[in-house]
């Protein structure tokens, strides 16, 4: 669905930086550039590649013998943990700090706040590798599970894995027992690090018994290690469950693992993200190309140098957090803060207090954050001193120009570069962008800006042609890219069918976007199924999946919704099964219900109890039509309605709500 509506955004209005470090170049030279990167071909990313260390060079930059499984740095041998931490650890840097912890309960101040220098992290990833490989028999080929707060550990077993080759998977700690299972089913985890609980907003997420309702359907999971965090008691069942303290009393403080020496293409991680239909895909990421990738975006978007304490407010489990908490900027040898809670827990500047008191230099958060910030007002930024930061992005959902503004001039004093970087769990690393650390255009408020050397995106209509300028249709990547994904885990057709089949050779993103007469890109926002609320990516489907697990629930459609802070919400229209009477309460149950089985990050703006839904002939829940009366929308073409009187069920619901 392309179309020519009238889009209103700032094409013209253009900003420079005036913080004076920055090559501001004007969007016509940084084009010509951008072209001879792609007339390179992907021999464009060897300098790039070539900065890293590798064990065994590789022998081929791209192999594209069997499309879409491309392989980057073929031959090539190399290992993440060894990239982060001992390069660092084994030279200059090794005092340096590289992490600022700072962890929940907060009143008044952080009561704790750890720092790790580069041999500290190198001693304790060698530590709990030792421990993985000698008491529990992990290698390479193997995998594992990691379902932890915002504390060290969470960094350290990651790292851990990747020095051993054990494939792992991360599940966000705000996912409930059935998100935890079904990735440990799929990922065919043998090894679960949890811990007893995680602070959030001053209360225990009980970590360990959500675990114990997931294992009691998992197959693969044969060892339980737990980080005592919140220090509540809790269930640990013999010979399954160990205290991480307890079995790494007995390693040796000085204990060395070898870092495995992984071939380029090998998988570093899985992490599993919701797409239009079915259960989250396991998105796999090699080692050689996203550790690439990596390389240059630090380099490129974050200008990342020796002197800067950088911050990503992220949480790990997700995507950017992978990328650019744990394997980026360690890579770069960077310090950075971790905190555990909330930004605005137990005050709604604990994150200005952060970077005021750290001296924060490049700032990474996202648009529902700042949007957030505003609702609290200037008073609680104006009253620190942020003026250490020199440099900020967004991520994870488009920022509306308002709040680029009003983040630019508060925070920035209008004078450092603000992007918004566009990317996703696929791409593995941050693809349009501007790039203050190489060549930077002048600033738009809102944009993402232009693809980074080396990428191809374009816009298409549905016939798979280029859309003119201005004009929206669907953002996709014209070429393989390093940090592309391997495969989807277990289910290499569904990789092709979801990213490679809408335009064959094309790698569909299923975002809309609109390219302006600059070059520049802005995303519109997602054009399938998919939910971004808060930032968080959740699929349509897997909230309708918890909803009719209710007993009162017969049939769910759920769509997004615009929301001026979270960005977008549920909205649920659910049919009840016979007999259930529309208790006052059962809103709010269901709605617990979600929060407790899928996790606390869905929110609804409302469930309506509807008798009938828009339904095809065949009888699939139309949602667009649905989406269409919920955000009073053009319905469009509806003559594949089996029955039109769903429609007005809808918008009778919605008006009664009003
Ligand atoms: C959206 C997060 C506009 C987009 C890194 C994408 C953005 C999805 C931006 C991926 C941005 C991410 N501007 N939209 N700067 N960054 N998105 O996998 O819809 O959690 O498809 O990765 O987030 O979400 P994911």
């Amino acid at each position: 669905m392309t179309t020519q509506e009238e889009i209103n955004l700032p094409f013209n209005e253009m900003i420079e930086p005036k913080l004076l470090r920055h090559r501001v170049v004007s969007p016509q030279l940084y084009s010509e550039i951008h072209k001879r990167s792609l007339d390179q071909g992907p021999q464009f990313w060897e300098s790039v590649a070539r900065e890293l260390d590798w064990f065994k060079p590789w022998e081929k930059t791209l192999d594209d013998s069997n499309p879409p499984f491309y392989k980057w740095f073929v031959g090539g041998e190399v290992n993440a943990s060894y990239l982060t931490v001992d390069r660092h650890a084994n030279g200059w840097r090794r005092n340096k700090v590289a992490l600022i912890w700072e962890g929940e309960p907060w009143s008044d101040g952080p009561k704790e706040v750890k720092k790790l220098t580069y041999l500290d992290l190198y001693r304790e990833v060698n530590r709990v590798a030792y421990l993985l490989k000698e008491e529990y028999g992990l290698g390479k080929g193997d995998t594992m599970g990691i379902y932890l707060p915002m504390i060290p550990e969470l960094p350290i077993f990651m790292l851990a894995a990747a020095r051993l080759g054990v494939a792992f998977t991360v599940v966000f700690s705000g996912f409930s027992a059935q998100a935890v299972a079904d990735r440990m089913n799929d990922a065919e985890a043998k090894l679960l690090v949890t811990a007893d609980g995680g602070w959030r907003r001053g209360k225990v997420v009980p970590l360990k018994d959500i675990v114990d309702k997931a294992l009691e359907s998992t197959k693969t999971i044969r060892n339980v290690l737990v980080v005592r965090r919140t220090g509540q008691e809790v269930r640990m069942e013999k010979g399954r469950d160990r205290y991480l303290h307890e079995v790494l009393s007995k390693v040796p403080q000085n204990a060395y693992v070898e870092p495995e020496r992984v071939k380029s293409e090998d998988p570093l991680y899985i992490l599993y993200t919701s797409g239009t239909t079915g259960k989250p895909k396991g998105i796999v990421h090699g080692v050689g190309g996203y550790m690439t990738l990596l390389h240059a975006t630090m380099k490129w978007a974050f200008d990342i140098r020796d002197e800067d304490v950088f911050w990503c407010t992220a949480d790990i489990g997700w995507v950017t957090g992978h990328s650019y908490i744990v394997f980026g900027p360690l890579m770069e040898g960077a310090t950075e803060v971790l905190y555990e809670g909330a930004l605005d827990y137990p005050e709604p500047d604990r994150w200005v207090s952060i970077v005021e008191r750290h001296n924060v230099s490049v700032l990474y958060t996202s648009p529902t954050a700042i949007r957030t910030f505003m609702k609290y007002g200037e008073q609680w930024i104006t009253k620190h001193d942020v003026s250490s930061v020199r440099l900020m992005h967004s991520v994870g959902e488009p920022i509306n120009p308002e709040a680029w503004r009003w983040f630019f001039k508060l925070v920035g004093k209008e004078r450092i570069p603000f992007g918004s970087t566009w990317w996703m769990t696929e791409t593995g690393g941050i693809l349009i962008t501007i790039t203050p650390g190489s060549y930077m255009v002048p600033m738009k408020p809102g944009t993402n800006g232009p693809p980074i050397l080396g990428v191809a995106a374009n816009v298409y209509n549905d016939e798979g042609k280029p859309v003119p300028e201005e004009t929206k249709g669907y953002l996709v990547i014209e070429r393989p890219w390093p940090g592309m994904p391997l495969t989807i885990h277990r289910d290499p057709e569904r990789y092709v069918k979801v990213y490679w089949s809408k335009f064959p050779g094309t790698f569909y993103v299923g975002d809309y976007a609109v390219k302006d007469k600059d070059g520049y890109f802005w995303i519109l926002g997602r054009a399938d199924e998919v939910l971004k609320i808060a930032g968080h990516r959740i699929g349509t489907y897997e909230l309708e999946s918890a909803l009719i697990q209710h007993p009162a629930v017969a049939e769910a459609a759920v769509v997004g919704v615009p929301d001026p802070v979270r960005g977008e919400v549920a909205e649920a229209f659910v049919i009840l099964r016979g007999g259930t009477s529309v208790r006052p309460e059962l809103k709010e149950e269901l709605v617990k219900f979600v929060r407790e089985n899928y996790g606390p990050i869905a929110v609804f703006r409302e469930i309506h109890f509807v008798n009938k839904l828009p339904k095809t002939r065949s009888g699939k829940i139309m949602r667009r039509v649905v989406r269409a009366v919920a955000t009073g929308s053009e319905v469009g073409d509806i003559t594949s309605l089996e029955d039109e009187a769903s429609v007005e069920e809808i918008r009778k619901a919605l008006q009664e709500f009003k």
